[in-house]
């Protein structure tokens, strides 16, 4: 099993290179064993738009699982198999991840918002519908998370200071706990918030570092743009690190629905995630399940 770099410093995020991802297992020639993986990707999403869009009637709902998992295989020649997430710590997992969110995703890579040259080019011409189908598909495989394996350097003090960011937040600077919007167990809420767990540390940084730059963006208004800005480079590592370090709970699906809390502050509206805010807007008792 690889373990990730460690990520001491904050670094700005980057797109991968295939030299920057040589396997252990193949190091003589990292960028043979890219492409081929690319121009086996490209081979399987020619056949997959060959194949022609899905049927209007709804096929049962095994079908729909063979059909998807045939067509995307482009998908997964980086995401790893049934989309569990590359060997290397980059390639993000997309199992299991909220429906909604992972649409919103694809809909920001064609669109612009996020960045990877390799994959828009893949989603750009594919209908809106059918991102969503692919969102549904990946969304509902639910596979093992693998141990976390984050092990940079870092003092138990910050760690502590991660861990209470993560789950208390601070008043003081205006800055909600992850969890009010992340889920208490912090899996993701249903259907367009993401979990926290489970993510390799460098991928948390990056995307994190993403949004401080603008290299990320989410729709309007960006809730997480605001939340990043309110944290110095050492609190993100803090944060990432203690994320990176915890195990997923039993039950790792998304909740229904976020956790009951003070209501978020206008300024941390989520464009992608609106019911966060129309919850939240409830009278207290009017949020309960
Ligand atoms: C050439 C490799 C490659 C291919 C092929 C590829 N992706 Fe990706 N994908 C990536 C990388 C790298 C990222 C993370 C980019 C970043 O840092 O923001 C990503 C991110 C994503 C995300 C966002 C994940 C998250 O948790 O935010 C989704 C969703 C996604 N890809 C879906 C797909 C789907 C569906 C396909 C097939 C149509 C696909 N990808 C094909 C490399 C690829
Ligand atoms: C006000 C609600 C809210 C709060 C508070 C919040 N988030 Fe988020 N976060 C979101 C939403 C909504 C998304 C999905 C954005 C999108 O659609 O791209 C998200 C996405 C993310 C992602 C991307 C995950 C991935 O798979 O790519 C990370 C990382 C993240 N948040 C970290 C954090 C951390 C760390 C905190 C606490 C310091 C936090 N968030 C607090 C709403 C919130």
């Amino acid at each position: 099993m690889r373990t990730f770099p460690s990520s001491q410093n904050f670094t700005a995020p980057r797109s991968p290179t295939p030299l920057d991802h040589p396997t252990p297992t193949r190091l003589g020639q990292p960028s043979a064993w890219f492409f081929k993986r690319l121009f086996k990707g490209l081979f399987w999403a020619a056949a997959a738009w060959g194949a022609g869009p899905l049927n209007a009637q709804v096929p049962a709902p095994q079908r729909f699982a063979n059909d998807m998992a045939e067509r995307t295989r482009a998908c997964t020649a980086c995401h790893g198999e049934q989309g569990r997430a590359g060997p290397d710590g980059y390639y993000p997992r997309l199992a299991g991840k909220p429906a909604g969110y992972l649409h919103n995703q694809l809909r920001n890579f064609a669109q612009g918002r996020r960045h990877y040259d390799l994959m828009a080019r893949l989603v750009d011409p594919l209908s809106d519908a059918y991102l969503g189908e692919m969102a549904q598909y990946f969304a509902h495989l639910q596979l093992p998370y693998p141990t976390p394996t984050a092990s940079n350097a870092i003092t138990p003090e910050r760690l502590a200071k991660g861990q209470q960011l993560v789950t208390q937040g601070d008043a003081t600077r205006g800055l909600p706990a992850c969890t009010q919007c992340h889920g208490v167990r912090l899996t993701g809420v249903q259907p367009n918030v993401p979990g926290l767990l489970g993510l390799p540390l460098d991928y948390l940084n990056a995307q994190l570092g993403a949004w401080q730059t603008a290299q990320r963006r989410a729709h309007a208004p960006d809730c997480m743009a605001e939340i990043v800005q309110r944290m110095p480079a050492q609190d993100l590592i803090a944060v990432s690190s203690w994320l990176a370090r915890q195990p997923l709970p039993t039950d790792t699906r998304p909740a229904d629905r976020a956790p009951a809390g003070p209501a978020l502050p206008e300024a941390l509206r989520c464009g992608s995630a609106p019911e966060l805010s129309a919850r939240a807007a409830k009278p207290p008792n009017g949020g309960k399940p």
